[in-house]
């Protein structure tokens, strides 16, 4: 997500360069654009990168405070006018801000009734302009900040400055990390410590509903309702690399362990669980015809098609819809069949991969209804498509997708109950009481993902058992079917073994003529409707002495007698398994690969984002 950096010092430091470099050590995090305020000499800001930022900063740009930020389009496509920071009317309040401002229409439209104007579509530009109103009432910077930040809902990590005290900085988090670097004389505010490190190793990392002061002397914190909070400052012995890494020895491993707070992320304000209800507001410009389609054709490369998979057998099973899932390369050389009553749905986390981008422009052509389900915002896929989901998963380094799979499948999850409501149960569609349920389940599951992230040291040790096989088959049934695909491609991208996904009722017909001591199977077999039929495929291949690797529901006593290693996952709904599944399949294919000594994260022949054919 977003990177924000601020700077308050009494030592003659130039607070504009200061601020540069803590952006350029957050770029890695990923962003779309870029800005710069100090109370000397006002803001900068642009879409792109931070060289081109330094490019627009005038000689006589200078500063002893200030603040900076990189901007990864939520609310508002990657431009100047969105661009933080963002100030309030009169121009005295301004701030930089990672995350979402839930309640920002309600409070916007009160701010417009009070006389306030709004130059950005940002959810971000509500805050100054609240606490400007606050300021004119209490006189008081740190009140008014508290007042604002108590009206609002939603995630976030920011860094507050007002003009008429120029050396002091508010920070306050909830759910966006800040972290505090503690100077001689100087003070920082940062999203990782990145950036602070050059500076100062010691650092305080706020919780969240936590507000902390910096002034070049100091710091305080206290909590939302202005209690005190006292909390000991740590040295991190972290170079600037791994903090970037959040500690962690790979992007990979870091995007993987993200995988809880990724389905909150997706999750957060759509979910109606009482009601049974999911608010889309990326599609509510096509309800009518959403409720009209006959059918989606689902488009998509690599792990997105394969998340396109499992989301044909939820929105068949639940909304009563035919899909057909397609890679994005085939569909757009042939000749389909489609027409206003269709819905072609993009999937993808980049927005920008060539080969979907262009089935988009092929479904358009042939008269589809196009959606996109989409992590970066404003990518050409978001724009080119007729509405869409934003999957809000945050920036993904690592080559190999992980935790951008699992946004997209709890956006699919999403998108099945919102379709499935709008038909009638009797015609395929999906009745209150369902809808609920598999809200309530899909609540449970950033849990039950950290339960099985606690599992890694676990998934390593299997891992490493089998580093030194040259072959591996996945097989899965079901919703599972799919899960076995990604488990095979992840361990091709990144170990670049011979890995294969297979139905597990497809073995018979061919890939177990391969099977011998050597070559081993690894089953995903959660105990559900196919759980009896996956266990006798198990049979077979363990009476060819193929060796074994079970993927299984804690509780699972029998299992285990069978195979020869299991790894446990929490039990839930068969259509919400495969994001659980999916967990422990990427871990091994991270702990395979690092055995083998690999670059994880930039594997061979690969690209993150592919925009040519
Ligand atoms: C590349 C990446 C894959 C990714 C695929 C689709 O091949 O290596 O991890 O799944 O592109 O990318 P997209 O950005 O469209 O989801």
């Amino acid at each position: 997500m977003c990177g924000i950096f601020a700077y308050t010092g009494k030592n003659g430091k130039d607070a504009g360069g200061v601020l540069l470099d803590g952006l350029l050590s957050l770029e890695y995090r990923g962003y779309d654009s870029a800005g710069i305020y100090t109370p000397e000499s006002g803001s900068i800001k642009t879409p792109g990168a931070v060289a081109e930022l330094r490019k627009k900063m005038p000689a006589s740009f200078t500063g002893k405070s200030g603040i900076a930020h990189l901007r990864w389009a939520t609310h508002g496509e990657p431009t100047e006018k969105n661009a933080h920071p963002h100030a309030s009317g009169d121009g005295e309040i301004w701030v930089v801000h990672n995350g979402i401002i839930e309640n920002f229409k309600e409070l916007k439209a009160k701010l417009v009734v009070q006389g306030h104007t709004f130059l950005s579509d940002s959810d971000t530009e509500v805050l100054p302009h609240l606490v400007e109103e606050h300021l004119k009432k209490t006189k008081d910077f740190e009140k008014a900040a508290l007042m604002a930040l108590n009206e609002v809902r939603g995630t976030y990590g920011i860094a507050l400055q007002y003009k008429g005290e120029p050396d002091k900085i508010i920070a306050a988090r909830m759910g966006s990390p800040i972290v505090l670097g503690l100077g001689d004389g100087e003070h920082f505010i940062a999203s990782d410590p990145s950036p602070i490190l050059p500076h100062t190793k010691k650092v305080v990392f706020l919780e969240d509903g936590e507000v902390a002061i910096i002034t070049p002397d100091g710091h305080s914190i206290t909590k939302l309702d202005a209690t005190k909070v006292n909390r000991i400052a740590t040295e991190i012995d972290w170079n600037a690399e791994e903090a970037q890494k959040g500690g962690y020895e790979h992007f990979m491993l870091k995007e993987i362990m993200e995988g809880p707070d990724v389905i909150e992320n997706t999750l957060r304000g759509r979910l109606i669980a009482e009601k049974g209800m999911v608010k889309l507001g990326g599609l509510e410009s096509v309800a009518t015809e959403l409720a009209q389609i006959e059918r989606i054709i689902i488009v998509a490369c690599g792990s997105a098609h394969i998340a396109g998979l499992i989301g044909e057998y939820m929105l068949e099973e639940f909304a009563g819809i035919p899909v057909e899932v397609e890679h994005a390369s085939e569909f757009r050389y042939r000749s389909p069949v489609l027409n206003q009553r269709t819905a072609l749905i993009a999937i993808s986390q980049s927005g920008e991969t060539l080969d979907t981008l262009e089935a988009v422009r092929e479904g358009k052509r042939r008269g589809a209804l196009t959606l996109g389900i989409v992590n970066a915002v404003g990518s050409t896929i978001a724009r080119e498509t007729d509405a869409g989901v934003y999957n809000h998963a945050g920036p993904e380094v690592s080559v190999a997708s992980t935790k951008a799979l699992i946004s997209e499948l709890a956006a699919l999850v999403l998108l099945t109950i919102f379709l499935g409501r709008q038909r009638l149960p009797g015609q395929g569609g999906m009745s209150e009481k369902t809808a609920k349920e598999i809200a309530l389940a899909l609540k449970e599951l950033p849990n039950k993902v950290q339960h099985i992230l606690d599992t890694k040291q676990k998934i390593e040790k299997i891992a490493k058992k089998y580093a030194g096989v040259r072959d591996f088959i996945f097989i899965g049934r079901k919703y599972n079917y799919p899960v076995a695909f990604e488990g095979a491609l992840k361990l091709k991208e990144i170990s670049y073994i011979h890995a294969e996904g297979y139905g597990a009722g497809e073995m018979k017909h061919g890939p177990i003529a391969m099977i011998d001591e050597h070559f081993p199977t690894f089953a995903i077999v959660p105990q559900d409707s196919v759980y009896e039929k996956n266990v006798s495929n198990i049979h077979e291949i363990k009476a060819r002495k193929g060796p074994v690797i079970a993927l299984a529901t804690e509780g699972d006593t029998e299992i285990g007698k069978l195979v020869n290693d299991v790894l446990f996952v929490p039990s839930t709904l068969e259509m919400l398994a495969p994001i659980l599944n999916i967990v422990p399949l990427q871990l091994f294919a991270y702990y395979f690969a690092k055995e083998k000594g690999l670059n994880v994260d930039r594997p061979r022949n690969l690209a993150k984002s592919v925009t040519v054919e």
